[in-house]
C-alpha cells in the first residue's frame, strides 16, 4: 500500500480529521498532539506531547473484521523490533491493545463506515506511547511507554514507519487470516487464564482459550460451557 503523510503539531483527533477530508486509501494523519482523541468505548484518549498519534484510511474488500487484529499485530511486531530484550513481556490485548506485562503501551480504535450493507472505509486509528516520562491520570490501564520499558527514547517517525511496513504487508495478506488469527493467539494477553470480560452489558468469568477461526475470542465457564465473543472488553 503506497501511504501520504500528513502531519499536524496539535489537532483534535486524527481519526476525526480523516473523516472530515474525505480521504482517499493510504492517507495517514500524524499528530504531536490530540486536543480531543478518542479511546474505544467513547472514553478519551489522553494525548500529550511524547506519545505517537495516527490514523490510517483504508478501504478493505474483504475480511474487515480482521483490521483491528492486523493493527494489534503490526505494533506488536513493532514494538518487539524496538526492544527485542523485552519482547517476551509484550503481548496483544485482543483485540488490538498491545501491553507490557500488565500495563498498556498501545491502543486502537478501528471506526467503520457503511454504504448499505457494504463497507465504505474505516478509519484505523492507533496511539503509542513512545517517549511519554510521565502520565497525567490513571484510568484503570496502567499506560506505560516504550522509553519507560527501555530507559531510552526513540524517534517517532521510525515507530510509525516500522508499523506502516508491517500493517501494510498484514493488510496486503488479509484474505490469508489462518496465519494472521494463528500469530495473534500466540501472543494472546492472559491465554490460558481467568478473565473477566464485558460483552453488551453482562459480565463473563471464564478461562481464554485462544481465538476461533474468524478472529473471535473462545471463553469456557466454570461449566465448561465455550462461549464464542465477537466483541467485548476484556477486564481483569
Ligand atoms: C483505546 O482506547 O485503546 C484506543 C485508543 C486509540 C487512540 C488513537 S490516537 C490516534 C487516533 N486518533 C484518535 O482520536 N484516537 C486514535
Amino acid at each position: 500500500m503506497k501511504f501520504k503523510k500528513i502531519y499536524y503539531e496539535e489537532i483534535d483527533s486524527t481519526n476525526k480529521e480523516l473523516e472530515r477530508i474525505n480521504a482517499v486509501e493510504g492517507t495517514v494523519i500524524v499528530a504531536e498532539r490530540q486536543t480531543s482523541g478518542k479511546g474505544q468505548g467513547g472514553r478519551s484518549w489522553i494525548s500529550e506531547e511524547g506519545g505517537l498519534y495516527f490514523s490510517i484510511m483504508i478501504k478493505p474488500k474483504s475480511n474487515f473484521h480482521l483490521i483491528p487484529l492486523i493493527s494489534g499485530l503490526s505494533v506488536f511486531k513493532s514494538i518487539s523490533d524496538l526492544i527485542p530484550n523485552e519482547s517476551k513481556n509484550i503481548n496483544i490485548k485482543w483485540p488490538n491493545d498491545v501491553f507490557y506485562n500488565d500495563m498498556k503501551v498501545s491502543g486502537t480504535l478501528v471506526e467503520s463506515k457503511f454504504k448499505g450493507n457494504k463497507i465504505d472505509y474505516c478509519i484505523v486509528g492507533v496511539g503509542i506511547n513512545v517517549n511519554q516520562d510521565t502520565f497525567p491520570i490513571l484510568d484503570d490501564n496502567k499506560p506505560i511507554s516504550i522509553k519507560q520499558i527501555s530507559n531510552r527514547a526513540f524517534e517517532k517517525i521510525q515507530v510509525l514507519d516500522l508499523y506502516l511496513k508491517y500493517f501494510s504487508n498484514l493488510y496486503l495478506s488479509l484474505l490469508d487470516s489462518k496465519n494472521i488469527i494463528e500469530e495473534v493467539n500466540k501472543h494472546l494477553y492472559k491465554k490460558n487464564e481467568i478473565i473477566n470480560i464485558s460483552v453488551q452489558d453482562k459480565v463473563l468469568l471464564g478461562t481464554l482459550k485462544g481465538l476461533n477461526d474468524d478472529g473471535a475470542l473462545i471463553l469456557l465457564d466454570k461449566e465448561d460451557k465455550e462461549h464464542i465473543i465477537y466483541s467485548g472488553r476484556i477486564l481483569k
